[in-house]
């Protein structure tokens, strides 16, 4: 493994040898750090005759000769000639000159990172020289994650920790205010031009250094489960952290996005579990903001759907706090989805109803009645505990031949998903033993798409008489589709 640095070359002598467009490359990076550069190309490409204007630049219109390097202090030689790679290597190793013969890793002193420049920022991205086409991949997606605005961010936090050091604020005090400054919408000012209301935000964080303040709360949408639909705004709010109050059934690699000094507690409430009274988790929240915590509290799917997210934002907003919202992709629509049934679809659904099948969280039988009727198509949470009750008021109301559909552990790779008439679904979801979390589906729509059948097909025993197990693409990740007919 190497040894990370970046160097210092400014008024140095480097060298590159080679007459095509990758040693303009090289010849552009070293006169941008300010090196004193030599060229040695004997028929020079155009983007070289370019760079002649360059006042640090040397172009020697010949071949290499061994004795080149001598003085310099660092070479990159992008000859492509395996000749030249030969002998350059070697007088690099008799003088003690860094060298790097491009595409030769055995012929490196050092690997140029592949880098994103924003400003005073700068990134690099080195798999020692294994793959510079991974490196330029993973360059272009962290240049999609920090955009231009991370250029004038960074040197905006620069001044500010200049001022704080003139004025002898200690380090402890300093931290919390650069948190502030990442937490705060500085970013977005600058990305939308206006860097008035930038300046001015940075300010007041900065004045405020010292005083105590109460942290702010973040209310979070975790998604079904997938950690890759999580919205960025969460993955930010959970790198920044300092502490996570999350529900159970909150994803391990959502929860490892959370910063490495962050403070997790799990809060979840869970069937049949013991779990934590919602007075108290309210408590711990307004608590932890207050003793000035950055706090963010994690639910599955959206915070708002069935999450107990509203009483939360009451108790937080009445206790002073500031609170952010940070919606999330509900089961609600992502379990269907998942499975490939959608909830609207012309002609067929122009409607849709989400309702619990929990009679603690509201659910009763009129109303459930009521609506089944009224939507087109019916989305039931928490439908495992009450199934065979609710889908006789469902056969009920809507008849027992109404297509439904059970998406248990949507968009992870437990996914399962039981089709069956609705009279004929508590029976299926039995035998193909469906589990929590899972989602109840009503509507034609369930069967408007035929199951796309990817996998090899799996026996049906077990499953029960005219039910067929598939193991079929069933959304973002692959998974076991249990077809009930
Ligand atoms: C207390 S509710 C919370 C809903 C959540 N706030 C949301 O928007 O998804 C929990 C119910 O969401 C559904 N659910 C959560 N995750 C799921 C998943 N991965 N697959 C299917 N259903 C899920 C189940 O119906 C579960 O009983």
């Amino acid at each position: 493994m190497s040894y990370p640095v970046t160097l210092q070359l400014r008024g140095r002598r480097c060298i590159v040898l080679g007459e095509g467009k990758l040693a303009a490359e090289k010849a552009r990076g070293l006169l941008r750090a300010g090196a004193r550069l030599t060229v040695i190309a004997a028929t020079p490409c155009a983007e070289l005759e370019a760079l002649q204007a360059e006042p640090e630049l040397t172009l020697l219109r010949r071949g290499y000769a061994p004795g080149d390097l001598a003085g310099s202090f660092l070479a990159i030689d992008a000859s492509g000639d395996e000749e030249i790679n030969r002998f350059s290597f070697a007088e690099a190793e008799e003088r003690g000159v860094l060298i790097n013969v491009v595409d030769r890793p055995e012929r490196c002193d050092f690997y140029a990172p592949a880098l994103v420049r924003r400003g005073p920022l700068s990134v690099a991205i080195s798999t020692d020289g294994e793959s510079p086409f991974l490196a330029g991949a993973i360059r272009a997606r962290l240049e999609r994650i920090l955009g231009e605005e991370w250029g004038p961010f960074t040197a905006l936090v620069g001044g500010v920790r200049r001022r704080l050091r003139e004025r002898g604020v200690p380090i402890a005090e300093q931290t919390p205010v650069y948190r502030r400054l990442l937490r705060s919408e500085i970013r977005d000012h600058l990305r939308d031009g206006r860097t008035e209301e930038a300046r001015y935000a940075a300010t007041a964080i900065e004045t405020a250094a010292g005083r105590p303040r109460a942290g702010t709360v973040a209310l979070v949408g975790a998604g079904p489960g997938d950690p890759s639909l999580l919205t960025l705004a969460a993955r930010e709010l959970l790198a920044e952290a300092a502490v996570v109050y999350h529900d159970s059934l909150v994803d391990p690699r959502t929860l490892a996005l959370c910063g490495p000094g962050a403070r997790l507690v799990d809060v979840g409430k869970r069937g049949g579990r013991r779990s934590a009274d919602q007075g108290w988790i309210t408590g711990q929240l307004i608590e932890a903001a207050r003793s000035g915590e950055d706090v963010v509290r994690l639910k599955g799917g959206d915070p708002f759907v069935f999450g107990r997210g509203g009483e939360e934002l009451t108790a937080l907003r009445q206790a002073g706090l500031e609170v952010v919202v940070v919606p999330g992709v509900s089961s609600a629509l992502a379990a269907p989805a998942a499975a490939g049934i959608p909830v609207t679809l012309r002609g067929l659904a122009s409607s849709l109803a989400v309702v619990t099948g929990s009679e603690r969280d509201g659910s009763s039988p009129e109303r459930l009645e009521a609506i089944a009727r009224a939507a087109d198509t019916l989305v039931v949470l928490m439908p495992l505990s009450n199934l065979e009750i609710i889908c006789a008021r469902l056969v009920a109301a809507i008849g027992p031949d109404r297509p439904a559909a059970l998406v248990a552990s949507a968009t992870l790779r437990e996914q399962r998903v039981v089709r069956a008439p609705l009279a004929r679904i508590t029976c299926a979801a039995a035998e193909a033993g469906i589990a929590s979390p899972a989602t109840l589906v009503v509507g034609e729509v369930v069967d408007a798409i035929p199951l796309q059948q990817v996998g090899e097909l799996v026996a049906s025993a077990g499953v029960g008489p005219g039910i067929t197990a598939v193991v079929a693409s069933a959304g973002v990740r692959p998974g076991i589709e249990e077809v009930g007919r």
